[in-house]
Parts: C-alpha cells; structure tokens; sequence
C-alpha cells in the first residue's frame, strides 16, 4: 500500500525543464455562450479574483504528484488528488490517457465506494457547498462538443447535461457542473501563486460493476484524453497549460509517479507522430523486433483506422497485442527464453521458472513505429513477476485482444519512462527514467494533485437504460440554487 506522499525538490528541474507556452493573461472563457447578466457578472468576479494575477505570475511547472500500486495482475493503479470548489477540497482520481472525461463520486450516489483499499478516503462532492460550483445546461457549447463523441447527452427533462461512461470495470453515470479546479506550480510550496481555473466535470450519482468495489476504486477519473472534456483539453484552451502534458510511472511496488501538465524536455528523448484521431492517443506502430530480428507479421494488423491501431493508454495495467501480432511475438520471446529457463504452468499467460537475472535470459523487444522510432523493451518491461514455491517464476504480461487488430500500450511498457503526449507538436515522445528518483523530488503534494489508471480487460459492458431513470431522478433533486460560471 503505497500511498507515499510523493514530493518534488530541485532535483526534477536539474534533469527535466518543464517547458509551458506563452501564456495569455486572462482566462479565454467558453466562447458562443450567452450568459445571463448575472452569470457574466459572476465569470467577471471569478476572473479577477482568482486569474489574472495568478496567472501572470505562474511560472509554468504544475505537477501533480501521483500515488498508486503497481503489483501486476493484480493491481495497477495511479491516482492523483484534484483539488476543487470554494472552499476547496481534495478529490482522488485516477489518471487514464485512455478516456476523456473528468468526474468524481457525488453526494447520494448510488454505489460509490466510501473508502479505497488503497487507505484513500473517497469526499463526495456536493454542488450545493461549493460556492463557486454551478450546473453545467444542455446548451453550454462543452456539452454539445460532448455529445458529438458520447462523452454527454441532454437530459430533455431537466435541460442538465448528462453522462453515462462505459469503462472496462464497470459504468458511470451522473450529471456535469463546473467549478473551479485549484492547481499549483511545483515552485509555489505554499500556493501562494496558485492557478483556479474553471474545470467542467462529471458528477457521479450511479456506478456499476467492479467500479462499486473499494479495492479499485478511488473516487473519480481523470481522463487526459485529447476531446474536448478531458483536462488537458480544457486548461489548454483556457490558455492555463500548453495542450502537452507527460507522465513517468513509478514501476516498483509503492508506484506513484508524477503527472506534468506542460511538456518535459530532456535530450535524450525519442519521438514518433501522434496519428490524427479525435478520440484516443494513436501511434503508428509499424513492425515488433525481437533480440533484433523483424517478426513476419502482416502490416495489415498494424494498420489505423477508426476501431483499430495502437492505442497508450495508462489506464490499462498490463499491455494488450493486436490478434495479428500476438502469437508470433510471444513464440519469439519463448524460444529465446526457453534456452535457459524452462516452462511454467498457467491458465492465462506463459510463464517460465527462471534462475538467474532476467536481463541475460529475456530478450529485448523493439517496437518500431513511424519516423524511424524505437521503443525497446527490456525484460522488466513486458514480464510479471508471479510468486511460486518453486522458485522465481516469471510471465509475459502480454494479452491478446482477440479478434481484433487493436494494440494497446498499458503502464507495463509505459512505466519506468517518461512520457509525453504533445498534441501542439502532434507527437509522442519517451524516455527510459528512473521515476522513483523524479517521484522523490518534488515540493508538496499540497498542489500537485493526483491521477490514477487502472483499467482491466472487461469492457462493452452495455448500457443499463433502465437505471437512466434513476439518475434523471437524482439530477432532478439536486439544488437548483448554485449558478455557472463558464
Ligand atoms: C472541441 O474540440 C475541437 C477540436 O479540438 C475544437 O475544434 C472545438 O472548438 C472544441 N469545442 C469546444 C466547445 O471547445
Ligand atoms: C470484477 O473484478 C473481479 C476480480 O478482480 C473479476 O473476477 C470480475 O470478473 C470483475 N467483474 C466485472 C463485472 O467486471
Ligand atoms: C527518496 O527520499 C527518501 C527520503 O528523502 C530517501 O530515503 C529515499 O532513499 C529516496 N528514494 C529514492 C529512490 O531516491
């Protein structure tokens, strides 16, 4: 159980500058929206209080610090804190590159874990305590650009702008408001300079499946997806942090890591062209080595298209290959391995008992995609550690998606490197990095908040109509008194 504080000192700034954009002095607020005299008194109010001077004085680094598990199959989870509201409060999310939404657990919703197995405490919260929080209409131009990609739907009863989220371990459901997020930079201990930005997000009244369960569950998510919901979409179009933002994934057991909103420059660095997709972070995945030899696999499995590619997402724990590419990569990993190690028995993955260090016995794996770029995998990044009496038994931690042509680069090969998703320069970039030295550093968690991932294969669960009716109900009960400010 890991829930380390994680702080950053001087030591991330020698190593890794975080490289923020030109920012405006004032917030760029929702354009096409035609308030009411009093809502636009209000944003007035909210712009001068807490933006501008904020803003001209940030200096660009937020860090959000991240907590979490990683300890595969099992368990993979990276969290953050976001703090919201006035007065604010903490709210723990999982950070998942892989979805577009922001939400939290809400006052009376249905199946929101009280308490994480983790050792978080789940707050709720509640748009009738915030004064700055204000429910988000069915014409607010951010619920129509929702509505185009199912991240939002219009409640034709109540005119409040809706959800109903499919993840693998279950659904949400619930209703948007907007209020305002808090974040910091890493330089400002004591949030003094502190940024409040307007965030729309989710308010959860229904969950479902294993999203009810406390060892998974944190409270809310964090997507970081690049529609026009996610976080990164939202500050970076209010000007508040470029549209780059990076992450380095502590791969030991007490996880963490660091969230960056902003992108981290370092030299070394290896990019590839992010595909066009409005919808998920795509890569052009174009051949897989193993210890050095191109597999024959058919180039029609690496193909993009709408339901197929290759796909980062953190919020998988382990690393899914495209049917097409599964077996031939797995076949290569054993017959290198299998000269030294021998099998061992397990239903889902191939396993070997292993004596001696997995560096000499594993070959490295090159995935090669567009631009002549090479992520190379050694060992530890696609083995699982299983406990055995028989002796160190180790797994392939790839997982075929079957029937499909889809690849899915989870936190097994995303951990131990810094990432960078940058959709200004339209590129993803990566790096080895030891993240538990830039996880040790850092200034206080005061600010830096919290992002979480943890997706399991259980997906396309359908949508359970009936209980809409519920949440329309629970939409309908919530205090009408609070206003908007976006
Ligand atoms: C949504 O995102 C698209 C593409 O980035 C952009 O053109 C559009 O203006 C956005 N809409 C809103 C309401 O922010
Ligand atoms: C929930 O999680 C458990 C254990 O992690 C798993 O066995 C089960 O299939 C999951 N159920 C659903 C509905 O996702
Ligand atoms: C992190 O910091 C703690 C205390 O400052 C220190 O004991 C520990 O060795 C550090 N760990 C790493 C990986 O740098």
């Amino acid at each position: 159980m890991a829930a380390t504080g994680i702080f950053l000192t001087a030591v991330i700034f020698t190593v890794a500058t975080v490289h923020c954009s030109s920012f405006p002095t004032t917030l760029t607020l929702e354009r096409g929206i035609s308030p009411s005299h009093d809502l636009a008194q209000l944003r007035e109010l909210d712009r001068s209080r807490h933006s501008r001077t904020l803003l001209a004085n940030h200096s660009g680094d937020i860090f959000f610090s991240l907590q979490g598990q990683y300890q595969p199959p099992v368990m993979g989870i990276y969290y953050t804190r976001l703090r919201i509201g006035s007065p604010p409060k903490d709210y723990f999310v999982q950070i998942d590159t892989g979805s577009n939404v922001v939400w939290v657990s809400c006052v009376s919703c249905m199946g929101c874990p009280a308490k994480s197995d983790l050792g978080t405490t789940v707050n709720y919260y509640d748009p009738g305590t915030s004064t700055t929080s204000g429910l988000l209409p069915c014409w607010n131009n951010m619920c129509r650009a929702g509505s185009q990609s199912s991240d939002s739907f219009c409640s034709t009863r109540t005119s409040l702008c809706g959800f109903q989220l499919q993840y693998p371990d279950g659904n949400a459901y619930g209703y948007y408001v907007a209020d305002l997020l808090h974040v910091y930079a890493a330089s400002d201990p004591d949030m003094k300079n502190a940024i409040s930005s307007p965030l729309v997000f989710g308010c959860a009244t229904m969950l479902t499946g294993n999203k009810t369960k406390s060892h998974k569950v944190v409270g809310g998510m964090l997507g970081l997806g690049p529609r026009n919901l996610s976080l990164i979409s939202q500050l970076a179009s209010q000007g508040v942090t470029p549209r780059a933002f990076s992450h380095c994934l502590r791969g030991d057991e007490i996880g963490g890591g660091l969230l960056v909103l902003g992108e981290v420059h370092i030299p070394r660095m290896v990019y590839t062209t992010l595909v066009q997709s409005t919808s998920q972070y795509k890569l052009d995945l174009q051949s897989i080595a193993v210890a050095g030899k191109t597999l024959a696999i058919d180039e029609s499995v690496f193909k993009t298209t709408d339901t197929q590619g290759t796909v980062v997402d953190s919020g998988t724990t382990l690393a899914y290959l495209a049917d097409g590419a599964y077996d031939p990569v797995i076949e290569a990993i054993s017959e290198f391995a299998l000269r030294n190690a021998i099998s061992y028995p397990n239903n889902m993955y191939k396993c070997f008992l292993v004596g001696g260090s997995i560096d000499k016995l594993f070959p490295k794996v090159s995935l090669n995609f567009a631009d002549d770029s090479t992520m190379v995998l050694y060992p530890k990044d696609y083995l699982v550690k299983q406990s055995s009496l028989a002796g160190d038994v180790w797994c392939i931690g790839f997982e075929r998606v079957t029937g499909q042509q889809i690849t899915i680069l989870g936190d097994l090969v995303l951990k131990d490197k810094i990432i960078v998703y940058d959709m200004e320069k339209q590129r993803f970039g990566w790096t080895d990095y030891d993240c538990a030295v830039a996880a040790n550093s850092s200034v206080n968690n005061g600010n830096s908040q919290k992002g979480a991932t943890s997706k399991s294969s259980e997906r396309n669960v359908p949508y359970e109509v009936v209980l809409m009716m519920i949440i329309m109900l629970l939409m309908h009960m919530i205090p009408s008194s609070s206003y908007l400010f976006l």
